[in-house]
């Protein structure tokens, strides 16, 4: 059975790397291991969210597989599938991997094969898989990372970034995804509770604007360390509760 997948979308700069960090955090920490990581942004940086470092992307091991000296006595599929394992990130409760920069011109589909391939094999181990997705919709156009079980949209509460959010929620639909979930998520919340949610969308998650963001942004540190009572981390702690009940009810379908 393949791991429940959450994909996480939105407008650039709206929080989906923040977001997809906490929600990564919250998952470890409600025992729900190990969580495979996937940054599906070319400018990777879920890494530095995380507090891990990134050696290698799944681009730029396709262009080595195509550009550089193969080791004599390996052959280039040899070659492929060794730095793949070589580019996962192994760390406490999650592992990493960052897909990188996609395909230039030249043809490429040998070797993208072989990564997808490597990716269902790799999938397997994993309970979640978190993809921090640059603010295209790339990935999800190419169905590399398969259809996830849930969309996360996440915006920024004002009116425009909502309709931004709807688009994206349209644009999903017309790409496949017409029958996974959706969620909106409004984050950077500076009203109070009883300020009116968005209609379009059943159910916004809210995660408050929380000082400790900005504060570990200007340290330099990992934003997924942000202790659990921290105001954001705890709104993504809600929602790794209501995830983590989808996927047991998915194993439950799965399993009658
Ligand atoms: N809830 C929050 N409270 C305070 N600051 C936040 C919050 N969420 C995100 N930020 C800040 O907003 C900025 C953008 O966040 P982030 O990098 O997660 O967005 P993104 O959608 O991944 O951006 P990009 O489209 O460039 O990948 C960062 O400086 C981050 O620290
Ligand atoms: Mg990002």
């Amino acid at each position: 059975m393949r791991p429940f997948s959450v994909a996480i979308s939105g407008k650039g700069g709206t929080g989906k790397t923040t977001v997809a960090a906490l929600l990564v955090r919250s998952l470890i920490s409600s025992g729900q291991v190990p969580v495979l990581a996937v940054d599906a942004d070319p400018n990777f940086n879920l890494h530095e969210a995380l507090g891990v470092e990134v050696h290698e992307t799944l681009g730029s091991l396709r262009e080595d597989a195509f550009t550089e000296q193969i080791p004599p006595g390996m052959n280039r599929t040899d070659f492929i599938s060794l730095r793949f394992r070589k580019s996962l990130v192994e760390s406490v409760g999650f592992d990493l991997i960052a897909m990188g920069r996609p395909e230039g011109a030249g043809c490429y589909c040998f070797a993208n094969d072989l990564l997808t391939t490597s990716m269902q094999l790799l999938e397997r181990d994993y309970r979640f898989m978190v993809i921090d997705n640059e603010a295209g919709m790339e990935h999800l156009a190419r169905g590399t990372l398969g259809i996830p079980d849930l969309l996360l949209i996440v915006s920024d509460p004002g009116a425009r970034g909502v309709r931004t959010a709807i688009r994206i929620r349209n644009l999903a639909r017309s790409l496949g995804l017409a029958a996974t979930p959706v969620r909106l998520v409004l984050n950077r919340w500076k009203g109070t509770t009883s300020d009116e949610l968005p209609a379009a969308f059943e159910a916004p998650v809210v995660i408050p604007e929380d000082p400790a963001i900005e504060e570990a942004d200007v340290q330099g540190s990992p934003v997924g360390a942000l202790p659990p009572d921290s105001p954001a981390r705890a709104a993504v702690e809600r929602l790794a509760g209501t995830i983590i009940r989808m996927a047991e009810e998915k194993e439950r379908q799965h399993r009658s």
